[in-house]
């Protein structure tokens, strides 16, 4: 079982949006995108990375948050084309949102996020459109949480909330999942950083109780974005793995576009792999990060 792993897509594309639909929280994101974000993140690098992805033949693909910048239907629909052109059916591709898929209180209130990828957040375990969503595939469970709450501007943090955990905790009792590995999807990294002003502006509220609500599940691996870069770490019995940006342009060998692939053998991970690259238009290596 082969499961490729992007993140933050950051598309952006916002012809025939009214102008008055920038007066608010948008209007900084809006800026940044102008002067800076739009700069390095580039849609033909995010186009590039799900064509190498596709080539590879996954048999599952997640995604884990941030596919827009500010939330507007035409990034819902150019990164639902990007997904679209891997070629998988819809169960086969799992999406979680990020802060920026819930930019602003109205999108989030219109439930835009759901809108646009429900055949891609149904679950086996529990009402579809609803967080966790459970999608089991021969060896695997899927789990994937939203940790996408609006915030002010400048604050990118996320939460997962006390319904949310609580029905975590029923998901990682359910016996479908002892004899599958679960993979779960979360925006956030279940950690925070050393600095409390970081974690307030850019960690996830609650991660204490998502790492206790996770470990039930006694091995397991945690798929996130929102750092922008590759980054592993082992937490107890979870392994966590991030991926970097999908469309991010940097000369920082760790921050550069790519995804990573994992390997599961026998409900067991064996191996994880990014695949890094190296220039816009040019080819992709393959680095190998530790399993253990
Ligand atoms: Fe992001
Ligand atoms: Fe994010």
């Amino acid at each position: 079982m082969r499961v490729g792993h992007v993140t933050d897509l950051h598309v952006h594309g916002h012809s025939g949006v009214s102008p008055w639909r920038f007066a608010n929280k948008r209007l900084t994101g809006w800026a940044n995108l102008r002067f800076h974000r739009g700069a390095i993140h580039k849609t033909s690098i995010a186009r590039s990375v799900l064509e190498s992805l596709a080539a590879d033949g996954p048999d599952h693909v997640i995604v884990t948050g941030d596919l827009t910048n500010l939330a507007l239907e035409p990034e819902f629909e150019l990164a639902g084309q990007l997904i679209e052109a891997l070629g998988l059916p819809p169960e086969r591709v799992s999406v979680v949102p990020g802060n920026h898929d819930v930019y602003t209180a109205g999108s989030f209130r219109a439930r835009r996020f759901e809108g646009f990828f429900g055949k891609h957040i149904t679950s086996e375990l529990s009402g579809s459109g609803a967080y966790p969503f459970v999608r089991l595939q021969d060896g695997i469970a899927v789990i994937g949480l939203s940790s996408a709450v609006p915030r002010l501007p400048f604050v990118a943090a996320g939460r997962i909330g006390r319904d949310q955990l609580a029905a975590l905790g029923r998901v990682v009792a359910e016996p479908a999942l002892r004899e599958r590995f679960p993979i779960v999807l979360v925006h956030h990294p279940p950690y925070n950083a050393p600095s409390p002003l970081k974690a307030r502006l850019e960690g996830l509220d609650d991660a204490d109780l998502l790492e206790a609500a996770l470990a039930p599940l006694g091995r397991g691996l945690v798929a996130h974005g929102h750092l922008h870069r590759r980054i592993h770490r082992r937490r107890g019995p979870l392994q966590v793995v991030g991926a970097t940006s999908a469309s991010l342009d940097s000369a920082d060998p760790d921050r550069m576009a790519g995804y990573n692939l994992y390997e599961i053998e026998g409900g067991v991970l064996v191996r994880v792999t990014a695949r890094v690259l190296d220039a816009p238009g040019g080819r992709f290596r393959e680095i190998e990060l530790p399993v253990s």
